[in-house]
């Protein structure tokens, strides 16, 4: 079997922190989310693994640097550019001559998936079914594709975001298909924003008596970071199970309570306090407060104040004695105190869709 992930697409709903790279590669527990589905497909025994990576040379580059040949993986990665996001069904079909007929996985590169696929891809070999989707219940069906399904575990009806759902189980980003997939994406027609939705495809299986779609309900936790709430919320999920791993420096006098992992090259200088699960990566300096489920990227310095259950991606520079609580914060970024300065009051430099919460 062979692996797609895709990872085109606009990722509008992470501005600013996708103006600057794509959203698959925003890092969750100090991990680029791509990775995640890199690492799920090399252990369910995926060797071979396209990546849709979308349309411009820069969006390209970015996602090669970060992926390599993928060697580092244990995998072969080849690169297939999609002209413009025109749909999953429409990523799904540029890369029929990848396929060249073997059965395959679909994982979009911006879900996360704590229980690996190695089952569910075992169980396609010989299940006989045409598809196989994964399947999670969730509070907001709606921002989904839906699927009903019968005691024998046969999906009986999908839908693309319906507006009101008759099923609160939804499909998530892990789909296995045969060869035959590729027949009925050419029948579907544009649908919301002109989109070519896979779901139809999917729909064409279901409504025929002689094609079998399977559902398997996913076992642990499964999150689309599609957003920067659901980024933060993967980051606890990922977070939870954290082992402590500490390799740089602590001084004297620092507390470390529970699950925290210490990069090489980092300094958590005296006085500090680190509350697990919290993972630093290389080359820090943390000075203060840093409380749990917060993940700091390399070359990070912080200095005063507390930070709490946030994502910092790294080689940002805070100097800043108040709290910072659910935040998600980019590469580069200064947060500086204004206590001396006059006139008294907060100085903003933001970029375009920056949102601030004072
Ligand atoms: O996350 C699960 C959901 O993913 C499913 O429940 C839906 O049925 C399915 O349509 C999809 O919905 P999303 O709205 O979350 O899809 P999104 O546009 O975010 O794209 C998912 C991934 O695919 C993302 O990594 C970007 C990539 N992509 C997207 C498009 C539209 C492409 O590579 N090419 C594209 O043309």
């Amino acid at each position: 079997m062979k692996g797609l992930i895709l990872a085109g697409g606009m990722g509008t709903r992470l501005r600013p922190l996708s103006h600057t790279g794509p959203k698959q590669l925003v890092p969750v527990g100090n991990k680029p989310v791509l990775f995640y589905g890199i690492e799920a497909l090399r252990d369910a025994g995926i060797e071979e693994i396209g990546i849709i990576v979308g349309y411009t040379d820069e969006r390209i580059q970015f996602l090669k640097d970060s992926c390599g040949d993928g060697s580092e993986f244990g995998v072969k990665i080849t690169y297939i550019r999609q002209d413009a996001p025109r749909g999953l069904a429409h990523a799904v079909d540029i890369a029929k001559d990848f396929m060249d007929g073997e059965d395959f996985v679909v994982y979009l590169g911006d879900n996360i998936l704590k229980s690996g696929i190695k089952d569910f891809v075992e169980d396609f070999k010989t299940n006989g079914s045409d598809i196989s989707l994964l399947l999670s219940k969730h509070k907001t069906p709606e921002k989904f594709g839906v699927a009903l399904f019968n005691e024998e575990n046969e999906i009986t009806y999908v839908e693309e975001k319906p507006e009101k759902p008759k099923t609160d189980y939804v499909i998530t980003g892990i789909y296995l298909f045969r060869n035959n997939i590729f027949d009925a994406i050419k029948n579907v027609k544009p649908g919301k924003k002109g989109e070519l939705q896979l779901t139809d495809a999917i729909k064409e299986f279901v409504l025929s008596e002689d094609k079998k779609v399977k559902a398997t309900i996913v076992d642990g936790w499964w999150d689309d970071t599609g957003n920067a709430e659901d980024i933060l919320r993967a980051n606890h999920l990922v977070l939870m199970d954290l082992k402590e791993n500490i390799k740089g420096e602590v001084e004297e006098d620092v507390k470390i309570i529970g699950g925290v992992e210490i990069g090489e090259g980092s300094v958590i200088k005296k006085g500090s306090k680190i509350k697990g699960p919290v993972i630093i990566g290389k080359n820090c300096v943390i000075e203060g407060y840093v409380g749990p489920y917060t993940s700091i990227g390399d070359n990070s310095k912080i200095k005063g104040g507390e930070i709490e259950s946030s994502i910092i991606v790294g080689e940002v520079n805070i100097n800043f004695n108040e709290k910072i609580v659910d935040s998600l914060i980019g590469k580069d970024v200064v947060i500086n105190s204004s206590e001396n300065n006059l006139p008294k009051g907060h100085r903003f430099i933001l970029g375009e869709h920056s949102e601030v919460r004072i």
